[in-house]
């Protein structure tokens, strides 16, 4: 029987957050370039804004792909200090991180903006990765089926069945971002496949075994292994170990197993 898994590719994408300059982002890539060339996963690198072109020019004749952080949903305007889906496009972005939790904690992001700059993203012929998870009382509460349900729900909300199903879905528990404290798998397992089966009664069984659904939070060279291996688990939202280039080419190496 094939599993559904080893229908979908899956994707490791590092997210720089605010660290690399646009020299520090060419040496970085070069010590990537290497680690990627033979994986089984698509790997990306989602850097700052000011680092994009510089990325997107040293990828070049590599397998690795470049994103961002972060993308407004207008096309243009008076929007002091935003950054459109067509200005990543042009600057060689190919995905795009949206509604990540700390862009939800520290900058007001709400599931209605999160749905209008994933439509933009799509739109602009952009992938979006959009985030999604749990804080850690909402676990503790017991609410975490609930959290995610709604996120999905919302940051969905108006999304064909063609466009959703080239949607990235990364379930990130905030509880473990930054923090060294991983989700076991089984935890990962669970609300990956609790995800799924939303996206299943929004759009049906097929469009949702074709999502790539991510996990994000602490995962590093150690732990990668096991939680990639999971039937609803299609690889990784990388912070902290993405920056290092061993750690990460161990992460890319896990998810091509
Ligand atoms: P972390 O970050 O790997 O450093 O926990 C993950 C993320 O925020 O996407």
């Amino acid at each position: 029987m094939i599993m559904k898994k080893e229908l979908r590719k899956a994707i490791i994408a590092g997210n720089w957050k605010m660290n690399k300059t646009p020299g520090e982002t060419g040496a970085l890539i070069k010590e990537i370039i290497p680690l990627a060339m033979n994986a089984d996963c698509t790997v990306v690198v989602c850097v700052p804004f000011t680092s994009i072109a510089v990325a997107a020019e040293s990828v070049k004749s590599s397998p690795v792909k470049v994103g961002a952080q972060n993308v407004h949903f207008e096309a243009s305007g008076a929007f002091t200090g935003e950054i459109s889906a067509a200005m990543l496009k042009e600057a060689g972005a190919e995905y795009v991180i949206i509604g990540h939790s700390e862009r939800r904690q520290y900058f007001g992001e709400t599931d209605e903006t999160v749905n209008k700059r994933t439509k933009a993203a799509l739109e602009a012929g952009l992938t979006p990765i959009v985030c999604v998870g749990e804080l850690l009382w909402e676990r503790e509460a017991d609410i975490t089926d609930e959290v995610v349900s709604r996120q999905i729900k919302l940051d969905f909300a108006g999304i064909s069945a063609a466009d959703a199903s080239k949607i990235v879905v990364a379930y990130e528990p905030v509880w473990a971002i930054g923090t060294g404290k991983t989700a076991t798998s089984e935890q990962a397992q669970e609300a990956c496949k609790l995800i799924r089966d939303r996206l299943a009664a929004l759009y049906g069984r097929k469009t949702a075994d074709s999502v790539t659904i991510q996990y994000g939070g602490s995962m590093n060279a150690g732990n990668a292994a096991e939680l990639v291996a999971k039937e609803d688990v299609d690889g990784g939202l990388i912070g902290g170990a993405s920056l290092k280039a061993a750690d990460f080419g161990e992460i890319i190496k896990a998810a091509s197993k």
